[in-house]
């Protein structure tokens, strides 16, 4: 496939991107941007649009023959098997409110996986990376998953679909059911962050469902790399089209899942 030496370029490439991006998003959080909505809730801003555009043009810059699968736009040329997976910001909805937590989310997917990822945390200016079969990396430093079990004593995080109050799957039925078996849930609206978080032993687990491959492709690569794992909610092997995932520092896995099931119709 690739040589290391290429995807280490790639990776360098990807984090140069995230970086001009995040640079852009701390210059404009709380300035006076202009916000629009692409659905009831879901809203999309200038920034988003802004960063998307510089991502794609640096990225294609470096790798003139791949295609791009992003949030805030449609892009038909280049390669479909050799890709980048873009979410400019994870965390909008927090963005334009101007609550600070958000990231840019880019992973290079391969024949459908991705093999490579770079998490950018703007305001905390973290670097989470990986590479396939290579570990993952936060601010250079090597990550691994948290050691925490059993469930009862374990952090997690998850996230609510903006279709939630309209559909059945909206999620409130698992969350109520984890925030009665551990020591609490988070929703701080960001799922690459969380997926980070796990892979760096802040948070011991994650879950959701309707993500977007741009949501979790490079969250879920570092979750696999610090020695987590990645599954759908039926504790099989998982894909970033897969409608459902949960991640986890491997132990309270099994756990998880039965938490799911049994709190399963919503
Ligand atoms: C959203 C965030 C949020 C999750 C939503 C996502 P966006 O992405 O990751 O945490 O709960 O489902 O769509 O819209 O901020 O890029
Ligand atoms: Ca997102
Ligand atoms: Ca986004």
């Amino acid at each position: 496939m690739f040589s290391e030496g290429n995807l280490q370029r790639y990776l360098e490439a990807a984090v140069g991107a995230a970086r001009e991006a995040g640079k852009l998003q701390k210059e404009l959080l709380w300035s006076d941007f202009s916000i629009s909505h692409k659905g009831e809730v879901d809203l999309v801003t200038e920034v988003d649009r802004r960063c998307e555009e510089m991502v794609v043009a640096r990225l294609r810059e470096a790798t003139p023959d791949f295609g791009f699968l992003a949030e805030e736009n449609q892009y038909q040329d280049g390669s479909t098997s050799h890709r980048w997976v873009i979410d400019p910001v994870d965390g909008t909805t927090n963005y334009a409110h101007g609550f600070p937590w958000f990231c840019v989310s880019i992973a290079l997917e391969v024949e459908g996986s991705p093999v490579l990822g770079v998490i950018y945390h703007v305001m905390m200016d973290e670097l989470f990376t990986a590479i396939r079969g290579k570990g993952a990396y936060l601010n250079g430093k090597k990550m691994q998953v948290s050691q925490h079990e059993p469930l009862k004593g374990c952090l997690l995080a998850t996230g609510f679909p903006y279709d939630r109050t309209w559909d059945n799957e909206n999620n409130f039925n698992h969350f109520c059911a984890f925030h009665m078996e551990t020591r609490g849930v988070r929703r701080a609206g960001a799922a690459a962050l969380d997926l980070a978080y796990v892979a760096a032993g802040r948070l011991d687990g994650f879950w959701e469902c309707k993500l977007k491959p741009w949501d979790v492709a490079a969250g879920v690569l570092l979750v696999a790399e610090a020695g987590g794992v990645v599954t759908n909610y039926a504790g099989e092997a998982y894909s970033i089209y897969d409608h459902r995932v949960v991640a986890s520092n491997g132990r309270i896995h099994k756990d998880m899942i039965g938490v799911l099931a049994r709190s399963s119709g919503g």
